[in-house]
């Protein structure tokens, strides 16, 4: 059961990876959840464990977050309930790899939309409520890649960077409103995520972290009364962070294209 009964949470991109482990500590945290993401057998499966393990509500909204019905869909839901939204975790994301020039316009454009538009699109619904209320907690799942331009996952890095900002804006603006923005910024996680087009799988030796480290990163975030927007996780982030602004941008950008080269 939960150990507490706190307000409503959105987590978004819950049906596997990061987001399903950011639900269900949630739950344990005590929130009732709205989860989205498309496949509505895997939501289902996490709310049901979700109620059983921790006591919480929860509803489970099927949506392709990169078209208009789909964050439609999210909006009418989040209308409905009774409460302003206590925390948001934008988390849904995909990311591309290769020569720009051979990747599918489709899904380049389906990247930005999930990763950009979805994000403006629901920090701007869940926003004000937040601010008339008092308190609440905006979390965007960024990356280590908001830091730099990466070559062959142009649009990927320029999608995170793009949150990152958008975060620390929002931090500014929200100053003495009692709601908080952060942006989670994780180096590898070992998630699907890597075989969805990705060009290479991780290497074995790369330090990476778990999904379920990176919840715990938000969770703990949450926890905190500090409220510094940009949370670098996992053993490589909080190093190639801080060395890409040593470096600069075109170095930086010189190196991660030595590495992310297609080498067929
Ligand atoms: N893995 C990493 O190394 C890493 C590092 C830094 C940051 N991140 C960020 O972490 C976030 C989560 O990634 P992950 O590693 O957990 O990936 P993942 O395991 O592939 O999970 C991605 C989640 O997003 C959902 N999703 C994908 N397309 C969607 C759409 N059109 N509409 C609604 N939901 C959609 C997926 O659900 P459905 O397929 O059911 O829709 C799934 O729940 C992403 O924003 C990613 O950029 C990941």
């Amino acid at each position: 059961m939960a150990s507490e009964r706190r307000g409503w949470a959105l987590v978004t991109g819950a049906s596997a990876g990061i987001g399903a482990e950011v639900a269900l500590r949630l739950a344990r945290r005590g929130h009732p959840l709205v989860v989205v993401a498309r496949r509505g057998d895997r939501l289902a499966a996490l709310a049901e464990q979700a109620r059983r393990e921790h006591g919480v509500d929860v509803r489970g909204v099927a949506a392709d977050l990169s078209r208009e019905e789909g964050r439609v869909a999210v909006r009418g839901v989040l209308d409905q309930l009774r409460a302003p939204l206590e925390v948001a975790v934008l988390n849904a994301g995909i990311g591309t790899q290769g020569r720009f020039t051979d990747l599918d316009r489709a899904t380049e454009v389906r990247e930005v939309r999930l990763n950009c538009v979805a994000v403006v699109d629901l920090a701007s619904h869940v926003l004000p409520g937040m601010v008339a209320n008092g308190r609440g907690d905006l979390v965007v799942m960024s990356s280590a890649a908001a830091t730099q331009a990466i070559p062959y996952m142009s649009t990927y890095a320029a999608t995170k960077a793009f949150e990152m900002r958008f975060v620390r804006g929002l931090d500014q603006e929200l100053r003495g409103t009692g709601v908080r923005a952060f942006a989670i910024c994780p180096g590898p996680v070992r998630t699907a995520f890597h075989r969805m087009g990705w060009g290479k799988e991780l290497p074995r030796l790369m330090p990476t972290e778990s999904a379920g480290s990176v919840a715990a990163r938000v969770i703990r975030v949450l926890d905190r009364r500090r409220r510094n927007p940009v949370v670098a996780s996992g053993p490589l982030a909080p190093i190639t962070i801080p060395l890409t602004g040593f470096l600069g941008e075109a170095i930086s950008a010189w190196g991660a294209g030595l590495y992310h080269r297609p080498r067929h």
